[in-house]
């Protein structure tokens, strides 16, 4: 069986959501703390024992490519100051994994985005993990999901269940259920408007065989006009399993407004350096806001 080495993470998107924020600036470099979006991403990668990342990037995302590259003067003056902590910091990040990019020219959809990536891929099986999605979990989650794909040795989508009334900004599958976590699947809908199948809701980490490359091909474009990966992956469960996993975790969307905030708040009470100043701020904050409330 071949072993899952590498991951995409597609980075191209336009971030609308995000706007203005994300004209210049890539949402994937939004920062939660002191760390980019990204960064926390390709951690849980190496930490599932990913070995080359490739990152689908477009107009606008030279960022990305900068933050992952040696920064020689930021080096030499953290040098010359003696700020070794920083030092040690700043050269980790390059440090990190072997990382390659490709440009997707034309933001045509997730779909699309990760099709960019096949020559890198070649007939391996491999992760992706969306650039605007963190998941805080003990283990790893892509991890979580090397382990079913190591005994399935089929394809795993990372799903949660979402309220009912949300169901239809996601893509959502339908499945014979095996256990707690895992479902066999049947069905796969993008945003379904009625009668979604479940409240099963795919959220940004995938390990796909490589078939989905030939698919992805010819797949037309569907909700949005985008090149939509869930409808090709309705046609690869056709034709092999492929399995959904409830992962354990909590997950963020930076790329919304809110994921954005929560992640910010959330991440800041777990720091080491900020976490205490940080609570006793808020705690006073939300105490005048509430007591100025109520009268
Ligand atoms: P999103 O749907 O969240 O990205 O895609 P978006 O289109 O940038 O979002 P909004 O709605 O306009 O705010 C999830 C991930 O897939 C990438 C995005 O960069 C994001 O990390 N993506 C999306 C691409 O690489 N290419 C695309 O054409 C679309």
């Amino acid at each position: 069986m071949n072993q899952v080495k590498k991951a995409i993470i597609p980075a191209a998107g336009l971030g609308t959501r995000f706007l203005p924020a994300t004209k210049a600036m890539p949402k994937e470099m939004l920062p939660i703390v002191d760390k980019p979006t990204i960064q926390y991403i390709i951690e849980e990668a190496v930490k599932s024992g990913i070995e080359d990342v490739i990152i689908v990037t477009g107009r606008s995302k030279r960022a990305i490519e900068d933050h992952f590259d040696k920064n020689y003067e930021l080096e030499v003056n953290l040098e010359e100051k003696n700020k070794s902590e920083l030092l040690e910091v700043v050269q980790s990040i390059t440090n990190l994994v072997d990382i390659h990019y490709v440009r997707q020219k034309e933001a045509l959809g997730l779909g699309h985005a990760i099709w960019c990536a096949r020559k890198f891929i070649g007939n391996d099986p491999f992760a992706v993990l969306l650039g605007d999605i963190v998941i805080d979990s003990e283990v790893p989650v892509l991890k979580q999901m090397l382990d079913v794909y190591n005994e399935k040795n089929r394809s795993v989508i990372a799903v949660e269940p979402v309220d009912w009334k949300k169901v239809s900004n996601y893509g959502v599958i339908d499945g014979e259920k095996i256990n707690d976590q895992l479902h066999l699947i049947q069905q796969l809908v993008e945003k379904p408007k009625v009668n979604p199948p479940s409240n099963l809701a795919i959220m940004g980490r995938y390990i796909l065989t490589p078939q989905i490359f030939d698919i992805l091909e010819s797949v037309k474009p569907g909700v949005g006009g985008e090149i939509q990966l869930t409808d090709a992956l309705q046609e690869l469960a056709d034709v092999q399993e492929m399995y959904s996993y409830i992962y354990n975790g909590k997950l963020y969307d930076v790329g919304s407004k809110l994921g954005f905030l929560q992640a910010t708040v959330e991440f800041a009470l777990k720091s080491d350096e900020v976490s205490e100043t940080f609570e006793e701020y808020l705690v006073d904050y939300l105490k005048d806001r509430y007591y100025t409330m109520k009268n």
